[in-house]
């Protein structure tokens, strides 16, 4: 079975979930079928992947019971501010089909809007009537997160941020985990980039493992909870089989792997102190 990691407040949350970022709406639910009866229970999606729908037909088509899924999806930034946030988590629950979003985040603070704070207190009022059973940020960096329990008292359950071997962001995940916020990775190969590093090509091949295995395995002995995405099946069930081989990286493989980071150079995605994107469905198609 696939660990689970404890929330802050209490809720549990498998450890390796299956990213849906880039798959394409109309490839979603066969997608998220396939996960689904190789056993991952923990989906990632967002309102901004315009896939939504396709998590949700997943769901039913599998009849699996709700509360065997872990469903993640996140607030577009076009819909912060108070009322905006709560008619778009109803139109993400209506998308997906489900009463309660197990976990619901802000997808990026958008700094220069000003509204992430506005947007915090709604999202803590979700979860206080039960709509949503956790609450979280996504791409916060560490002034983001002290402005948020600065200004409401209420630390995110988790912040979900980039991390993998070239781009670790030391510095967001201990500024998360010390204020007791559980960190999630996304893009956790590097979006497959990772999986040519030498480093990594050599662990792997000294244990047996996939590079993607030994990629995984650092994750999971840190403790961080992994989205990785593929729409291979093979792939899906390799990067789910890594629970069972993270145990056999040892504490120097796990530092090798930490020595590859490359700071601001590794990244890939957005950077959190600037990204303003929309999110619209036009900036979808666009990209
Ligand atoms: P594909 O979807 O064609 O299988 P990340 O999760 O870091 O964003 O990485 C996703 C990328 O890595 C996708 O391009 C995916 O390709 C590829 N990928 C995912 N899992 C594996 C794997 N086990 N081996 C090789 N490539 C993988």
């Amino acid at each position: 079975a696939v660990p689970s990691v404890q929330l802050g407040d209490g809720v549990r949350i498998p450890q390796i979930g299956f990213g849906t970022f880039q798959i394409p709406p109309e490839d979603t639910q066969r997608a998220v079928e396939q996960a689904l009866e190789l056993g991952y229970r923990h989906i990632d999606t967002a309102a901004g992947y315009y896939n939504e729908a396709g998590v949700g037909a997943a769901l039913r088509a599998t009849g699996l019971e709700r509360p065997e899924v872990f469903v993640t999806t996140k607030l577009r930034n076009v819909d912060q501010g108070a009322d905006r946030a709560r008619e778009a988590f109803e139109a993400s629950r209506q998308a997906l089909g489900i009463e309660v979003v197990d976990l619901y985040l802000i997808h990026w603070p958008v700094p220069s809007r000003g509204l992430y704070v506005e947007t915090w207190e709604t999202l803590v009022g979700l979860a206080e009537g039960g709509a949503a059973r956790a609450v979280g940020v996504s791409n916060f960096l560490p002034e983001h997160l002290e402005r948020l329990v600065a200004a409401t008292g209420v630390a995110p359950a988790v912040n979900q941020i980039e991390v993998h071997p070239s781009f670790s962001q030391p510095g967001s995940r201990e500024a998360s985990l010390r204020r007791g916020i559980a960190v999630e990775a996304y893009s956790p190969l590097g979006q497959g980039g990772d999986l040519r590093d030498p480093v990594v090509a050599g662990i792997a091949g000294r244990l047996g493992l996939t590079p993607a295995q030994a990629v995984l395995a650092w994750h999971l002995r840190s403790g961080r909870i992994i989205i990785p995405k593929s729409t291979h099946p093979e792939r899906m069930r390799e990067n789910l089989e890594s629970v069972r081989t993270a145990s056999l990286l040892a504490p120097e493989d796990l530092d090798a792997v930490e020595a590859l980071d490359r700071g601001p150079a590794g990244r890939i995605g957005g950077d959190p102190a600037i990204f303003a994107f929309p999110q619209t469905r036009e900036d979808a198609a666009a990209r």
